[in-house]
């Protein structure tokens, strides 16, 4: 069958594979996760694979060199998923790994590497605030003290594994040894709109945003919202709201960075009730370390100021911090000739979103090939990818295998 729109088939049965009936939302170590585990796995296997899940729950084929005690390349993207999102953001990598596999496997091909295509099983932090967990695990940095944290229904990280199948006393294990590995090259959509503007299907990624996560808390006062004036109020909400807006407001004056708080949680939460706790997630990024360390720095004395004022407590955690990672020029000089083989015109262009590639680079020269995607839209119902640019995708990647094997 045509190897694109096999993909595009796929990328919809993986779409209805969620926790919510009502929209797309897979979380790490999910029921549905488990699930998309086990369809991806039959998959890999008919495209010539072995597969395993390893001790977090990533799904991994392996597709054997032609010679004995050959290096590794990998592939692959996440199978996570945001809440309420698209079909394509992780998904579409692994798929478009998966089926450069079947092209080999189907012509009895083997390469003097073998080939991995991982499917990481946590790339959007979603259940745990902590992004990066499946390929933490594999690049040797994953952090123990994360095994302790708790989802929204008080699930432990370790217990959310283990009932799974995987096993957290076995992570620490994961790690691939770098002597072994030949890189990693991850396709996944642009989610911007640089490549549809421009008119072209595919674009190589130059370097990978860094990013800053904290988790922020102000405490202040309970009370009866009609019996406590203004004036004797320590409102949380209040102070967590100008912090909102100077997070905004500081990220537009400095070119280049962009920072959110996406998740907000106010206890006790009543509509009579002065809110007395208020919890803010916030996400910093930028291409240039220095900037964002600067605003990271900016934005907790604006927090301690604010919390000052208004008479509440300041609590600021930091969860995670990845810093900028710049492609390997060489891997990206074979994507781009690759591509020109394929006619296409290329364009370099940096990622702010974060990819498993940013956290593989600590062990392996990486690469990434972006994909057009409709208007830019990502983290979204309404992300959109055409078929003719999935199978330029295969295509391109199949070449960049094939000059990797003449290099060999
Ligand atoms: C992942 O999609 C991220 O960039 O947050
Ligand atoms: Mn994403
Ligand atoms: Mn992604």
């Amino acid at each position: 069958m045509n190897l694109a729109k096999n993909v595009m088939q796929r990328i919809d049965a993986l779409g209805k594979i969620s926790e919510d009936p009502h929209c797309l939302t897979r979380r790490f170590c999910s029921p549905a996760m488990k699930e998309t585990n086990e369809l991806v796995g039959s998959w890999m296997r008919e495209a010539g694979m072995t597969v395993r899940q390893d001790a977090i729950g990533n799904v991994i084929g392996h597709y054997p060199a032609n010679q004995a005690d050959a290096k590794i390349f990998l592939l692959g993207s996440h199978l996570d998923t945001v809440r309420d999102a698209g079909r394509f953001d992780g998904p579409l990598g692994v798929l478009v790994a998966i089926a450069c596999v079947q092209m080999l496997h189907e012509k009895k091909l083997r390469l003097p590497f073998a080939i991995e295509v991982v499917g990481f099983s946590d790339e959007e932090g979603v259940r745990y605030q902590t992004a990066y967990l499946g390929s933490n695990a594999l690049a040797g940095s994953f952090d123990s003290n994360d095994l302790m944290r708790l989802d929204a229904d008080a699930i432990s990280m370790s217990d959310a594994i283990r009932n799974f199948g995987g096993n957290p006393n076995q992570i620490k294990q994961l790690r691939l040894n770098p002597e072994r590995l030949l890189g990693y090259a991850e396709v996944h959509i642009e989610q911007g709109p640089v490549l549809e503007k421009k008119n072209l299907s595919i674009g190589i990624v130059s370097a990978i945003a860094g990013q800053t996560r904290a988790k922020i808390r102000f405490v202040g006062r309970a009370g009866h919202a009609g019996t406590t004036p203004m004036n004797l109020r320590k409102d949380a909400l209040c102070a967590a709201a100008e912090f909102i807006l100077s997070v905004e407001n500081h990220a537009k004056e400095i070119r280049g960075l962009v920072a959110t708080v996406g998740q907000t949680e106010t206890k006790p939460g009543a509509s009579n009730v002065i809110p007395a706790c208020v919890i803010l997630s916030l996400d910093i990024r930028h291409q240039e370390d220095p900037q964002r360390i600067k605003a990271e720095k900016v934005l907790r004395r604006t927090a301690r100021d604010i919390a000052r004022r208004r008479k509440t407590q300041l609590r600021w955690e930091a969860v995670q911090e990845t810093g900028a990672v710049p492609c390997s020029p060489k891997l990206s000089q074979l994507l781009m000739s690759a591509a020109r083989s394929h006619g296409d015109c290329i364009l370099n262009l940096p990622s702010g979103a974060g990819h498993d590639a940013a956290v593989i680079s600590k062990i392996t020269p990486v690469a990434m090939l972006f994909v057009r995607c409709k208007e830019g839209i990502s983290h979204h119902p309404n992300e959109s990818v055409k078929v003719d640019d999935v199978r330029v995708a295969i295509a391109v990647m199949n070449e960049f295998l094939q000059l990797l094997a003449k290099e060999k």
